[in-house]
């Protein structure tokens, strides 16, 4: 038998060299490169990269504590961690890390995934708040810890979920204070659990013993858009937030142990200390309640008395994104990652079709939940989850999703961050942004981990972004076939496969991809959260950034730097498209402010000098 170097050395092979990403344009590409036998002359790829579609020069790499865009562009904060929302609020105090009183009526913390709306001529944004950084938010607490029920509601506050207008005038994009769609969504928001798992046993808890209507979202990391307007915000490290005063932590079943194991519960949680302070995130009291959270929520961000949704039918786990697509007979389908070391990726197809006009409301409701396999050939299945094929019950399968992943025997992959489908033609796109554990050791399930085809590198310190096309060009169907659209990596210190795929080089080098989205005009927007060193393996690189991809040529270019610290994450682009709206999550340094101030999460606003379209 090969040794696993060998073995290694083949996967890599097939992914890169034989059919790589020269042969990617063979595979996948639009117009001159896929048409007639689908071979296509060196010549014509050298002429399609040397005619760029980027109308930037590409900014260098920095190590600063700012923002750079290119030449012809410029930006400015839209919002920032603090920044209120209502005229009854006052405004981050960097005194006080902020009030309690105003901590459910101001831009909350670590803005992450958002979404732009239209509605009635106003402009919103919904947006994430992923955590909250404990010491600068409860500065009078040794280390920030929660020392008492007020500190515990602060931070569930400062998370969630936020939705503003916003507006543009002489000076720029603004929220517009107390517009009527101004709403803050806590970790406290009352939220109906709906779909084929709701009200099931594992649902239940002593606060709410029907199991149908849950406390708050948690961990809210990614986003999507449905076709008929509402926001979708995915809840990915929930289990952070529960811990157990009774030690050994209480377990009522050997499946709810499994459980626990798989997704990451245990009797000490990441220091939020909210089991010390709010009964239901403690796990002797509520065992169920850590199930009533992984789950995608809908919120209508045009009605602020609306009830968000918990849909049950998306699966529980880590998630990223939900990327919303149609299938050609009009089924719905959620393309889903689970960001956790060897975890999986998902697809979830609708019963119900849409239509223009039609009842949206229960689309998300009911439909078939599959996990990926990638063969090394190069071919891939969706793998439905169902009793049949899973040994689980049919609510088990959507609670214990991961479980039911690893039973169809789906691949492991490196970590599935953001997803992304492409407007112009019917491929999709995820980031797979790094994994230490690749060829090491199993995922948390116990599941191998060895190299493979979409996953090529041991110890996989820089990420990739694995595209796939689905069979018929149809994104409901279960057959597909896939390549890497980029290996992140370091040309100048690897000549091997940690050097990257082709299309990296000495300008454009960066590790971690992780946000990603489309824009009108079919170029991939790239968002990094990897390691800023500039050193060693990371030498070149610079602080986290924002790159644009061509999808057809295979060309990347950066267009943004972030301030050192920061990871660039949030992507969405005003209803005009001369407006990119880009979040940076926790800054280092003093960013934005500047005068030594703490640093603070931001939206900015970017657009051209001539206020051309951007996207
Ligand atoms: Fe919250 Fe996987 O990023
Ligand atoms: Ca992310
Ligand atoms: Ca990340």
């Amino acid at each position: 038998p090969r040794d696993k170097i060998n073995q290694f050395d083949l996967v890599v092979e097939r992914a890169i060299s034989r059919r790589g990403f020269l042969g990617s344009v063979l595979v996948f590409g639009s117009g001159a490169a896929a048409m007639g036998t689908g071979l296509v002359s060196s010549t014509s790829i050298a002429a399609q990269q040397a005619a760029s579609r980027f109308e930037f020069a590409p900014v260098a790499p920095a190590t600063d504590g700012t923002v750079h865009v290119p030449e012809g562009y410029h930006w400015k904060v839209l919002a920032g961690w603090g920044d209120a929302l209502f005229s009854s609020a006052d405004g981050y105090d960097i005194a006080n890390g902020g009030l309690l009183e105003n901590s459910e009526k101001i831009f909350g913390e670590n803005t992450d995934g958002m979404e732009t709306f239209i509605f009635q001529s106003h402009q919103l944004i919904a947006i994430n708040h992923e955590y909250a950084n404990r010491e600068t938010n409860l500065p009078a607490e040794q280390k920030g810890v929660p020392a008492n029920a007020d500190d515990v509601l602060k931070l569930q506050n400062l998370q969630g979920v936020s939705v503003f207008e916003i507006a543009e005038s002489g000076d720029g994009w603004s929220i517009v204070k107390d517009s009527m769609f101004n709403r803050r969504i806590t970790h406290n928001t009352p939220m109906r659990m709906v779909g084929p798992a709701a009200g099931h046993e594992l649902l239940k808890t002593p606060a709410d013993p029907n199991g149908t209507m849950a406390l708050g979202t948690i961990n809210n990391c990614g986003s999507g858009k449905t076709p008929w307007g509402t926001y979708l915000t995915c809840e990915e490290n929930f289990n952070g937030y529960f811990g157990s005063t009774v030690k050994p932590q209480a377990v009522p079943s050997a499946l709810v142990a499994k459980g626990y194991d798989r997704y990451g519960i245990d009797a000490d949680g990441w220091e939020y200390e909210y089991h010390k302070w709010d009964a239901r995130f403690d796990t002797s009291k509520s065992p169920n309640e850590p199930h009533r959270f992984g789950w995608v929520v809908e919120i209508d961000p045009t009605d602020p008395e609306s009830t968000p949704v918990k849909h049950t039918a998306l699966g529980r786990f880590k998630h990223e994104n939900a990327e919303v697509v149609l299938a050609p007979d009009g089924r719905v389908v959620v393309y889903m990652g689970d960001d956790e070391r060897g975890e999986y990726l998902y697809k979830f197809v609708s019963s119900g079709r849409y239509r223009p006009g039609g009842a949206t409301s229960e689309l998300l409701h009911d439909g078939t939940l599959y996990a990926a396999r990638f063969n090394d050939d190069q071919t891939g299945e969706w793998l439905a989850l169902t009793p049949q094929t899973t040994s689980m019950d049919a609510e088990e399968i959507l609670i214990f999703t991961r479980m039911a992943a690893s039973a169809v025997g789906a691949t492991t992959m490196d970590r599935p961050e953001w997803i992304a489908t492409n407007p112009n033609a019917i491929e999709a796109y995820c980031c797979l942004t790094n994994n230490k554990n690749r060829g090491v050791k199993p995922n948390a399930g116990g599941d191998e981990t060895p190299v493979n085809g979409p996953n090529p590198r041991q110890t996989n310190h820089y990420g990739q972004i694995v595209r796939w096309r689905p069979h018929h060009a149809d994104h409901a169907a279960t057959t597909f076939d896939w390549d890497l659209y980029v290996m992140a990596g370091n040309p100048d210190v690897y000549h091997n496969a940690y050097g990257g795929s082709k299309n990296i080089n000495s300008g454009n080098m960066f590790n971690s991809p992780d946000g990603m989205a489309f824009d009108m005009q079919g170029i991939v927007w790239i968002q990094t959260d990897g390691k800023d060193t500039n050193k060693g393996d990371y030498a070149g690189m610079g602080n986290n950034q924002m790159l644009a991809g061509d999808p057809v040529t295979g060309e990347i270019a950066r267009f943004l730097t972030g301030p050192k610290g920061c990871e660039v994450t949030g992507l969405c682009w005003s209803v005009d498209r001369r407006t990119m709206f880009v979040g940076i999550q926790h800054p280092g340094g003093d960013w934005p402010d500047g005068n030594g101030k703490l640093p603070r999460s931001s939206v900015i606003a970017i657009k051209r000098d001539d206020n051309g379209l951007i996207g």
